[in-house]
């Protein structure tokens, strides 16, 4: 397989901002036009249900990120775009990776671990209000990735790490199963890291200072009106540096309008006026997504058609290798006759050397074979370092 296959996935739990866009959507839509990728984009809405248990926003929302990807240019003949519900082997793959993935991977999981070290501050149970559904959150996620065998994840940076767990998930089913699954590596936007929000801050939904994609014009306008900056006044040289002004209309300028901009701070620029050009900026960008945006929105039947198709063509894909995996674990046809059962790799009958600590505080190792008896019987060492040295010695 010479492709690369690309792929992302967008939670359905809200409207889409600038920090997504920037962040996930635009990215991806042009990664979607390179020669040679083949892409897979789609509304993750089984994860939505982890955050949010009102049904209408999940539908509201889903209606609005499928509006936003196609108006921001994605070509759904070209690519395989879908919603994650409509692909039931999703799930099911899932469970198969939750079979192979320690527990404690998933302990540390920045966003259960963030719940639990909240809880423990508040001196309450380390789990409370945590569900089993975040928890298994990364899991859900490789069981995306790996289902299409992508290679490229674009993800914001605080996805990293539930692609490195993707990869092991897809490392400990290779060992067990055979080769099935790419490894896959997370594809980050150098050039806008991460969008600063209204306040400065990384731009999310958790913080409340987001800017939606689709805002009117007048919206838009009065919310960039409120972006923090400091107090200095018009002709008072500004800092780039940690202005959000300046990363936001960094992520949407080209290099040499943002070269104008950092001479316009250099001469102290009004922030009135600074604010009045990114609008200007973002909005040349937006305005004519906008409209598309808005015609779909009034008619959800067009895209509720192209998520179906999108389902179709995602499941060609799923449905074999599903069925390719069910049979390597073992949930097979009774009457096939492939693949034996393979002997246990027989337990080592080698001697082998145990390491451990004596009351006397100092390291000791012996050597025992297969049947528990010991063949060897260290002095006692200063250092475990000292005992493990001893032990490399003897095995020459
Ligand atoms: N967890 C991702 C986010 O919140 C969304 C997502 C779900 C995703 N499954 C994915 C992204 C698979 C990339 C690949 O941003």
């Amino acid at each position: 397989m010479n492709t690369q296959r690309v792929l992302t996935g967008i939670t359905t739990s809200g409207t889409p901002h600038l920090g997504n866009y920037v962040g996930a959507i635009r990215p991806a839509v042009a990664a979607s036009r390179a020669a040679g990728v083949e892409s897979f984009y789609f509304l993750a809405d089984y994860h939505a249900l982890i955050k949010i248990d009102e049904p209408a926003r999940i539908q509201r929302s889903t209606l609005e990120i499928a509006a936003t990807w196609i108006a921001a240019g994605l070509d759904p003949e070209r690519v395989t775009f879908y919603r994650q519900s409509d692909v039931p082997e999703i799930p099911e793959l899932t469970w198969l990776l939750t079979c192979v993935t320690g527990k404690g991977l998933l302990n540390r999981a920045h966003a259960y671990k963030a719940s639990v070290d909240k809880n423990t501050a508040a001196q309450q149970d380390p789990d409370a209000d945590v569900t089993a559904g975040l928890f298994m959150y990364p899991v859900l996620m490789a069981a995306d990735i790996l289902m299409f065998n992508a290679h490229k994840v674009p993800v914001g940076r605080d996805q990293i790490q539930h692609i490195e767990m993707a990869r092991d998930m897809a490392a400990s089913f290779n060992h067990r199963y055979g080769e099935h699954f790419v490894l896959p590596e997370a594809a980050i936007e150098e050039s806008v890291a991460t969008l600063p929000g209204l306040d400065g801050r990384k731009m999310s939904k958790s913080y409340d200072n987001t800017i939606p994609l689709f805002a009117t014009p007048a919206q838009l306008k009065k919310l960039i009106a409120g972006i923090k900056t400091d107090s200095r006044a018009p002709g008072e040289p500004k800092d780039t540096e940690g202005s959000a002004l300046f990363q936001i209309y960094q992520a949407f300028a080209t290099p040499a309008e943002t070269a104008n901009l950092r001479q316009a701070y250099a001469d102290g620029i009004a922030w009135s006026e600074a604010k009045q050009i990114l609008f200007e900026r973002i909005d040349h960008e937006i305005a004519p997504m906008r409209e598309t945006y808005e015609a779909l929105l009034r008619n959800p039947d067009r895209l509720e058609d192209l998520l179906l198709a999108g389902a179709a063509k995602a499941r060609r894909i799923a449905s074999p290798f599903t069925a390719k995996l069910r049979h390597a674990v073992g949930l097979r046809d009774l009457r096939s006759t492939d693949a034996p059962v393979k002997a246990k790799a027989e337990k080592s009958t080698e001697p082998v050397f145990k390491q451990y600590r004596e009351r006397d505080g100092k390291f000791y190792f012996k050597q025992v074979d297969a049947q528990g008896q010991v063949l060897l019987q260290s002095v006692g060492f200063d250092s475990p370092k000292d005992a493990a040295m001893a032990i490399a010695k003897l095995r020459g």
